[in-house]
């Protein structure tokens, strides 16, 4: 694995934590274009780029954060608590960067794919979602990387309609026009605190290497340097040379490949014991 030490993307990442509470200190509009440039760079389904920033700052901000601390009272604790905290992070940042899916993609993907309308629009309204999720990520790595820090407050969803009410974009404003979803709501500033992030689980709990029983077929070009294996119903190309099994015979061949896949095997089991499945 790549040490993170020595690669500045990877750097960034790494260092990337969610910040709560700023200095009161502004953050350069020009920053903030180069966020908002790099959130619009992110992957998006079709290309439709299905997001919509609205920035605010001052006395729009401060009513935004209001506005969560009313709502607050209609919910049980804990959410009550996380509307509240919320709200302290909006007022405690200078600039605030909402984000919504513009709908667009739901509107007009029905009309690409001729699946049933409802599954479509199911289907579009999740890449909707995911699309925003990779461009809000995108956003929080930019800020990181200026210095800055940031939050996604996504327990605003709990009051959407008064969100998306309060950024005027209210539902069903025309009948048939794209209908704008809440996304996420990202304080950002200047970290009042120098502080780590928290744990993170281990590789070895979220990931599994699935690997497949070693049934080499004939169809192995052994000198080519690459063949393919088959089984439980799937091929899967190995390749030779990383086996060093070039220029020998199929059973030879064949050892090589159980080798490799006994070992994933034995990696599953230890990764699968330790997360108890
Ligand atoms: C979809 C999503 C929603 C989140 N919503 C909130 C939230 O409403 N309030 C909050 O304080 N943090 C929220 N967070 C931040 C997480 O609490 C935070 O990412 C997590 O605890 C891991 O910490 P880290 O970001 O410092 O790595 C959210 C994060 C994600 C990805």
């Amino acid at each position: 694995m790549e040490d993170h030490r020595s690669n500045e993307a990877l750097k960034v990442i790494h260092s990337r934590h969610s910040v709560r509470q700023f200095q009161d200190r502004p953050v350069d509009d020009a920053l903030i274009k180069t966020i908002l440039d790099s959130a619009n760079r992110a992957p998006s389904a079709h290309n439709q780029q299905s997001w919509k920033f609205i920035v605010i700052k001052g006395d729009k901000k401060r009513q935004l954060a209001e506005l969560v601390t009313e709502q607050s009272s209609n919910f049980p604790k804990p959410s009550s608590s996380i509307l509240r905290m919320a709200a302290r992070s909006i007022i405690s940042a200078p600039v605030v960067i909402a984000v919504m899916n513009t709908g667009t993609l739901i509107t007009h993907g029905t009309e690409l794919f001729s699946i049933e309308k409802e599954k479509a629009a199911d289907f579009f309204r999740t890449m909707e979602i995911q699309s925003s999720a990779a461009a809000v990520e995108n956003l929080l790595i930019a800020a990181t990387s200026l210095g800055l820090g940031s939050v996604w407050l996504g327990v605003l969803f709990l009051i959407k309609d008064n969100v998306l009410e309060f950024f005027g974009e209210q539902k069903g404003k025309v009948p048939g026009a794209p209908r704008g979803e809440f996304m996420a709501v990202i304080p950002i500033g200047y970290p009042l605190e120098a502080r780590e992030g928290p744990k993170k689980k281990s590789l070895e709990y979220v990931v599994r290497y699935l690997s497949i029983a070693a049934a080499v077929t004939a169809s192995f070009i052994v000198l080519s340097g690459c063949g393919k294996t088959e089984a439980q119903g799937r091929t899967e190309t190995v390749n030779i040379e990383a086996l060093g099994a070039v220029g020998q015979n199929s059973t030879a061949v064949r050892r090589s490949v159980d080798k490799v896949l006994n070992a994933n095997d034995a990696r599953n089991r230890e990764a699968e014991s330790i997360i108890g499945r």
